[in-house]
């Protein structure tokens, strides 16, 4: 069997990969020393991309365009960057077996790679309706969207049902994305979820209202406290309706899911330590095993800030916990330390023309100032989280740069407050003056 050996070996070929290939670069990596394998065929890229411009029938964004590190501002790294810096970009390249003690991965045509510091980087799949045994969910056009094949077989059905019907399920992340990127398709859209509002691990009742009165304003259908039960298709196997549990049926030519992901940590079961449904680390991203570093979705680490050991799946996280491990990796070769990972929680979406930022935590009371009337040209509103005396997050619609810093600000020195009306009354100011 064909074997290589690289000293260092990335697994995945995703956001983390591709920052903490830029790291590596920048502390001296050698050339033949480093390996990204991944089963994408494509250099990693800035995954947020697939959810919104990738997605748009005007300003499309397609590769090479959105490889890391454009997303956070930085060098656009080409497959060439790897061949000149010496990385190895080992794509459309599965790996089905990984053995810690003896640091070997095997891939699905049967390549074993040999590596000396493993850095998974794996992500998260997401959940299928599959999964649930929902009846009819394997009917062609029910799409999930994860990786550029999944984003680009739906513009491929979004081109081939023009002005036609979707059904949208699941109203988080992608449920909101993607409902306005269709309807930017001029695609008839509904939207499904069994919550009383929209993005309910983050939104307030109020925040949520917003948006789904913007939704509505926009033609989009929303029917909530619900969840589809089964399909029916035509004599092709496609979906034609979607049947919802209170009874109802819709109409779909495409059905879009996003129901949460799951982190991709099953290689490593009884290999390494778990933690909240993540691979257990410190903050410095290294696993219970020697020499294994866990990073992005994947990673369950101590958030100092808050004292409790956490796992985000937002690309913020994703890009700085591999900079951290790699730092770590070279630092401990020279002899040196890093300081520990210390975390801000960031987290964003973009929508039509609407565009948000959080900081923080979502716990304790919650104040809502600004203008969220609907009927009004700007949209600027924002929510507070006090939780003992002080503000521990806020939430911003809207911001500008130096709004969104002094909300950030806000999160992470979390100033006392004397009570909820100072906040009610000051708004935004409050944050300013941080
Ligand atoms: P990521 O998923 O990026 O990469 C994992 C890589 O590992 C993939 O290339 C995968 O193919 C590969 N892999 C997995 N198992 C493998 C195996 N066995 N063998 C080989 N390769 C394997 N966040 C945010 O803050 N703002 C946003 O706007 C968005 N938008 C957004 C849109 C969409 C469509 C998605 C799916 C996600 C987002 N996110 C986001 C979340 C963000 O993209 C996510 O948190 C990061 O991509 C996580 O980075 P990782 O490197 O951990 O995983
Ligand atoms: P999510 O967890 O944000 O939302 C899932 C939603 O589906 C929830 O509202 C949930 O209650 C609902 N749901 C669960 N079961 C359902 C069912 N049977 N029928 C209808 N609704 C159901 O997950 P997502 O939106 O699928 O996103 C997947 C991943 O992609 C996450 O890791 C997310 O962080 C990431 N993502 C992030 C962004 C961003 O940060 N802007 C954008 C897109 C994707």
């Amino acid at each position: 069997m064909a074997e290589k050996s690289f000293k260092y070996v990335i697994l995945g070929g995703g956001v983390s990969a591709g920052y903490a290939a830029r790291e590596f670069a920048k502390q001296g990596v050698k050339p033949g020393e480093l390996a990204i394998i991944s089963k994408e065929a494509v250099a990693p890229y800035e995954r947020p991309a697939l959810s919104k411009a990738y997605l748009f029938p005007e300003g499309t964004a397609r590769l090479p365009g959105f490889h890391v590190c454009v997303g956070s501002g930085g060098e656009r790294l080409l497959p060439e960057w790897y061949k000149e810096k010496g990385i190895e970009l080992i794509l459309s390249t599965e790996i089905v077996r990984a053995d810690i003690a003896s640091k070997t991965l095997l891939s699905a045509t049967g390549l074993i790679f040999k590596y000396q510091i493993l850095v998974i980087a794996t992500g998260s799949t997401v959940l299928r309706l599959t999964d649930f045994g929902v009846e009819g969910a394997d009917a062609k056009n029910i799409f999930y969207l994860r990786e550029i094949d999944d984003a680009d077989k739906l513009v491929e059905a979004i081109k081939a049902k023009k002005n036609g019907k979707a059904v949208v399920v699941g109203g988080g992340y992608i449920g909101l994305e993607l409902s306005a990127a269709l309807k930017i398709n001029n695609i008839d859209v509904s939207m499904v979820y069994p919550e009383p509002w929209c993005m309910p691990r983050l939104f307030t009742a109020d925040i949520a209202a917003f948006y789904e009165g913007y939704y509505a304003n926009k033609g989009i259908k929303i029917i909530k406290g619900t969840v589809a039960v089964g399909f029916t298709t035509n004599a092709d196997g496609e979906v034609k309706e979607v049947k919802l549990k209170d009874g109802r049926t819709l109409e779909a030519d495409i059905v879009v899911v996003g129901v949460g992901g799951r982190p991709l940590i099953s290689l490593f079961k009884g290999q390494v330590a778990e933690n909240k449904g993540g691979i257990e680390t410190d903050d410095f991203f290294k696993t219970s095993a020697d020499d294994v570093y866990a990073v992005g979705d994947v990673a369950t680490f101590p958030m100092k800030l808050y004292r409790e050991m956490r796992r985000v799946e937002h690309v913020d996280h994703a890009r700085k916990s591999a900079e951290q491990a790699v730092k770590t990796i070279m630092a401990t070769e020279g002899g040196k330390t890093v300081t520990g990972y210390d975390y801000l929680p960031y987290f964003y979406s973009r929508a039509f023309d609407l565009s948000w930022q959080f900081y923080g935590d979502n716990v304790g009371d919650t104040v809502l100032f600004g203008d969220n009337d609907l009927a009004s040209a700007t949209h600027k509103f924002g929510t507070y989280w006090i939780k003992d005396g002080k503000v521990v997050g806020v939430f911003l619609e809207s911001g500008t740069p130096e709004e969104n810093k002094a909300i950030a600000k806000v999160a992470r020195v979390q100033p006392s407050v004397e009570s909820l009306d100072v906040l009610k009354n000051e708004g935004l100011s409050f944050a300013s003056k941080i």
